[in-house]
C-alpha cells in the first residue's frame, strides 16, 4: 500500500497533524494507523487538562515560561519553551473550534484549574475527563475529511529505512531515510508494507514498562524502540515522571486509576499513615510542589512508615464544587467503597510520563529523514528533567502543527529518486519463522521486566540497582531476540521486544547521568552536576 502522509498513532498528536494536513491537501491521502481501537490512547485518559495562558489579566507568557523552566530543573530548551507557551494558546483555540467543550463559569469565561508547579490558574479542562473529551472531538473532526483513512488494529512493527534496501549508512551516505513501515494488520492477520513520502510518529509513551502505571496497555514505547533500532537519535530516557497520586487498589495490575493533581489544586491534602500533612516538611509549596518532589516525598513516607500508600484527604473540600469538577473520581472511589467526603483516598506514585524520547528539532524533525515525531514519544526540549503538569497535551499540539507546517514546505521538493527508492522496498520476509507454541514465555518475560524496572529503576535509584537491572535486561534481551528470529511476529512479542529496548534506554540514560536532577534521583550522586547536558543515545 502507498499513501502520501502516514501517521502512526491516533492520540492528540497524530489526529491534530492529520486534520491540518487534510485541510490543506484535499487531493492527498492521509493514513492513520493505530494498534488498538481508535480512542485507546494516553490522550483519552488525561484528566487535569491543557495548560495555556488564557486569562491574560492575571497570567502571562513569562509566568508560564518561568514555571516550565523551574519544573524542568535546568534542562529545558528555553527556545522550545517559548515556542510552546506562545503558540499554545492558538492551538487550544483550534481544539475548541474542532468541538472540544471545556468547562465554563456561569459568566461564559472558561474555568481555569491549577496543578503542581503552576503559579497561576491556567488549565482548561472538561470536568475530570478532559482527554476523553478531546479525543472524542478530534475523532469526530477527522470524519469530515474523506481523504483521511484511519486503520485500527494495525500494529507497526518497524520503520523502513535504507537498511531494508540493503544500503549501509556510511560516511558518504550519512543520512538515514524513512520510506514507510512494516505492519502486522490484525484485521487480515497479514504482515504488510506501507510506503509513504512523509511519516509522523505519534506513538505515545512507555509507562507499561513499570508494574504500576497510569498509562493504558498501548503505552509500550514502540515508536522509541523502532527509531533506536533504525539508528535514530534518542535522548533523556532516564526522566520518567511518576505521578504522585494513582489510586492504590491492591491486586490491580495493568493501568492504575489516576487521581488528578487538580484535586490538590482545589484543596486536597496528602497525609501519611499517622494522619500528618507531611508535604510541609519537604517543600514550601507543600502539596502543590512539582511532581518529582511530591512523588519522592511520598516514596520516602511509605518507606519510613512501612506502608504501600499514603492518603489524599478531600474530606474538607466543598462537596458541590468537587462533584462538579471531579464526578468521575467520585464515582470511581465510590465503586470501590470509598466515600471521599468521609474516607481518605489511598494513593501511591505510578509511572506516568516519559519526558525523554525521540530527539526532535523545533519543526518536529527527527534525526531520520522524512520522519517527524510529536507527542509523548518525542523529546522536544520542553520538559527538561521534569514535565510541568498539563504541558504535554499542549506540546503535542504545538509540534503536530509544526510538523505539518514543515511537511507542507517539503511537499514541493520531494525528489523523483526518492519515489524510485520506494519501489525497491522488499516485502516483509517471514522465512524460517513459525507460529509460537505457547505465549507463557512472553507473558512471563513481561512480568519480569516490569518487576525489575519497578524495583531497580524507580523513583529513587542507585548504581548497584542499575547494574542489576542491566544484567537482567541482557538476559531478557538475548532470550527475546532468539525467540523473535524464529517466531512469526505478534503484537505481544513485538511489544515485549520494544519494552526491553526502552527499558535498556532508560537504564543506560540513568547510568550515564552522574548526578541527581529533576525526575532522576541517584543516591550515589545526590547532587546536581555543574554541567548541563542531555543524555544522547
Ligand atoms: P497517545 O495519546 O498515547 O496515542 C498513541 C497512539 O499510538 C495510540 O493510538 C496507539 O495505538 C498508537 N500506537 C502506539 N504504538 C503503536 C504501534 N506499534 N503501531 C500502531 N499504533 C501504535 N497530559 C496533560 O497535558 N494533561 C493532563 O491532564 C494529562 N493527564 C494524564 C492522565 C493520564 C492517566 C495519563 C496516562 C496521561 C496524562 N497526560 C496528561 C499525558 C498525556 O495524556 C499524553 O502525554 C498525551 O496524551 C500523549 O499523546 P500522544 O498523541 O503522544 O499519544
Ligand atoms: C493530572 O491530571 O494530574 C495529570 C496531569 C498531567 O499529567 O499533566
Amino acid at each position: 500500500m502507498k499513501t502520501d502522509f502516514l501517521v502512526i498513532g491516533s492520540g492528540i498528536a497524530g489526529l491534530t497533524y492529520a486534520l491540518k494536513v487534510a485541510q490543506d491537501c484535499p487531493d492527498k491521502k492521509i493514513t492513520i494507523l493505530t494498534k488498538a481501537k481508535s480512542d485507546e490512547t494516553n490522550t483519552k485518559y488525561a484528566q487535569g487538562g491543557i495548560a495555556g495562558v488564557w486569562d491574560k489579566s492575571h497570567d502571562s507568557f513569562e509566568k508560564h515560561i518561568e514555571d516550565t523552566l523551574i519544573a524542568g530543573d535546568g534542562l529545558c530548551d528555553k527556545n522550545i519553551v517559548e515556542i510552546v507557551v506562545r503558540e499554545g494558546v492558538q492551538r487550544i483555540s483550534e481544539l475548541i473550534e474542532w468541538g472540544t467543550r471545556f468547562d465554563k463559569e456561569p459568566d461564559g469565561d472558561y474555568k481555569l484549574g491549577k496543578e503542581g508547579g503552576h503559579s497561576e490558574y491556567r488549565i482548561l479542562h472538561h470536568k475530570d475527563i478532559t482527554g476523553s473529551e478531546m479525543e472524542r472531538a478530534l475523532l469526530e473532526a477527522i470524519k469530515k475529511y474523506p481523504n483521511i483513512e484511519l486503520i485500527t488494529h494495525c500494529f507497526v512493527v518497524d520503520i523502513i529505512t535504507q537498511h531494508h534496501l540493503g544500503y549501509l549508512v556510511t560516511k558518504s551516505t550519512p543520512d538515514i531515510e524513512c520510506f514507510g513501515v512494516y505492519v502486522l494488520n490484525l484485521n487480515s492477520n497479514s504482515t504488510e508494507r506501507i510506503l509513504a513520502s512523509t511519516i509522523l510518529l505519534a506513538s505515545g509513551g512507555n509507562g507499561q514498562v513499570y508494574r504500576s502505571t497510569t498509562n493504558p496497555y498501548i503505552a509500550t514505547g514502540d515508536g522509541v524502540a523502532m527509531v533506536y533500532r533504525a539508528k535514530g537519535r534518542i535522548e533523556n530516557m532516564e526522566f520518567i515522571q511518576f505521578h504522585p497520586t494513582a489510586l492504590y487498589e491492591p491486586g490491580i495490575r495493568g493501568q492504575s486509576f489516576l487521581i488528578t493533581e487538580a484535586v490538590r489544586g482545589d484543596g486536597g491534602i496528602l497525609r501519611n499513615a499517622n494522619g500528618e500533612a507531611f508535604m510541609k516538611r519537604y517543600d514550601e509549596r507543600e502539596d502543590l510542589a512539582p511532581r518529582d518532589i511530591v512523588a519522592r516525598a511520598i516514596d520516602n513516607e511509605m518507606k519510613v512508615n512501612g506502608t504501600e500508600y499514603v492518603y489524599l484527604d478531600c474530606r474538607e473540600m466543598d462537596r458541590e464544587k468537587f462533584m462538579e469538577h471531579f464526578p468521575n473520581i467520585y464515582a470511581k472511589c465510590k465503586s470501590i467503597g470509598i466515600d471521599i467526603f468521609h474516607d481518605m483516598i489511598p494513593v501511591s506514585p505510578a509511572a506516568h510520563y516519559s519526558c525523554g524520547g525521540i530527539k526532535t528539532d523545533e519543526w518536529a524533525k527527527t534525526s531520520i529523514k522524512n520522519l517527524y515525531a510529536a507527542g509523548e514519544c518525542a523529546s522536544t526540549g520542553l520538559h527538561g528533567a521534569n514535565r510541568l503538569a498539563s504541558n504535554s497535551l499542549l506540546e503535542a499540539m504545538v509540534f503536530a502543527h509544526r510538523a505539518y507546517q514543515d511537511a507542507m514546505k517539503q511537499l514541493s521538493i520531494k525528489k523523483n529518486a526518492y519515489l524510485h527508492a520506494l519501489e525497491q522496498i522488499p516485502e516483509w520476509n517471514a522465512a524460517g519463522t513459525s507460529v509460537p507454541k505457547e505465549m507463557i514465555v512472553i507473558t512471563q518475560s513481561v512480568k519480569e521486566l516490569k518487576m525489575l524496572m519497578s524495583d531497580y529503576v524507580g523513583i529513587v535509584r542507585n548504581n548497584d540497582r542499575l547494574q542489576r537491572a542491566n544484567r537482567r535486561l541482557d538476559l531478557l534481551h538475548e532470550e527475546t531476540e532468539t525467540l523473535y528470529e524464529k517466531t512469526q511476529v505478534s503484537p505481544q512479542l513485538c511489544e515485549l521486544r520494544n519494552m526491553i529496548t526502552v527499558s535498556y534506554l532508560i537504564v543506560k540514560g540513568a547510568e550515564l547521568r552522574k548526578e541527581s536532577r529533576g525526575l532522576h534521583f541517584n543516591t550515589d550522586y545526590p547532587n546536581r552536576s555543574e554541567i548541563l547536558q542531555d543524555t544522547i543515545l
